[in-house]
């Protein structure tokens, strides 16, 4: 006969091995084998409900032409806290069209991916919620220098391009200024079948849905720490793939704009 307390218990355990076998693709393995270990050392502590303090650091310029392609680059760790309130940043943002030429910071531009995308738990978790905790969204940053790919897992940003596409990628979204003035584009790109495996025809729906609260995540973030964007989508799918060089199965699915309002 088993007791009460002790079914409750073994019901625990079993509840426990569900939470950890329905863990996202990055791991707490994965997490603790990142050298990038003050960010992820920070990060890891979110789920326990304790935030960290903020990191304090002299802005750093984001790297010149010389970064090769294929590099991959440590971005400094998000700051988790911040002077702005939420509820400040959901009525200071507006969309932002015009930009000075000043070009972001990598603190900025870590802030600006680890909201789209980047880990808040040690189970591989993200800013943004995700149907099924497949992760589909693949983020990419067009700035003057390189397109890089947001590499979610160890907070890093790999050099997917050299050169400036900025003008490249504006002529093929209806030639809209902001997306060649902004000192960063947010590319929102989408892997459908990540989604597709588990919820089929569902799936496609699901990815877009997550695509705009990745890009929410960006808009807010952006008014945070003082920028401004704004969220495009009239640009050509196959231009923007071909412009970018994205891997055939990353679908371009939003462009944001990022810079210091003019
Ligand atoms: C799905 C979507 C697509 C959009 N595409 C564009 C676009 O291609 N170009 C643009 O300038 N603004 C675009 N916008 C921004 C809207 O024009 C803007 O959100 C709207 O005018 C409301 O202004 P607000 O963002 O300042 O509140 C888009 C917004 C959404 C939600």
């Amino acid at each position: 006969m088993i007791s009460r307390r002790a079914l409750r218990r073994g019901l625990l355990l079993v509840a426990v091995a569900v939470v950890a076998g329905c863990s996202g693709p990055q791991a707490t393995a994965t997490l603790e084998a990142s050298p990038s270990t003050a960010a992820t050392s920070s990060l890891a502590s979110i789920g326990d409900g304790t935030l960290p303090p903020a990191p304090t650091f002299a802005p750093t310029p984001v790297p010149t032409p010389t970064i090769p392609e294929g590099y991959t680059m440590e971005l400094p760790p998000p700051r988790l806290d911040s002077d702005v309130s939420l509820e400040a940043a959901l009525a200071g943002r507006r969309s932002v069209r015009d930009f000075t030429s000043k070009r972001l910071t990598m603190e900025e531009l870590s802030q600006l991916l680890w909201a789209a995308q980047g880990l808040t738990n040690r189970w591989g978790y993200r800013t943004a919620p995700s149907a099924g905790a497949l992760y589909p969204l693949e983020v990419y940053v067009v700035m003057p220098d390189h397109v890089l790919h947001y590499l979610p897992s160890h907070h890093r940003a790999k050099v997917h391009m050299t050169g400036d596409r900025r003008r490249a990628l504006q002529s093929v979204a209806l030639d809209q200024t902001a997306v060649g003035d902004a000192a960063a584009v947010i590319v929102i790109t989408g892997v459908f079948s990540r989604t597709e495996a588990k919820y089929g025809a569902r799936a496609e729906r699901y990815v877009w849905l997550e695509a705009g609260h990745a890009a929410q995540n960006v808009l807010l973030e952006a008014v945070a720490i003082g920028l401004g964007g704004v969220p495009i989508g009239a640009f050509g799918d196959a231009a923007v793939r071909r412009v970018l060089k994205l891997p055939g199965d990353h679908e371009p699915l939003y462009l944001i704009p990022v810079g210091h309002p003019a």
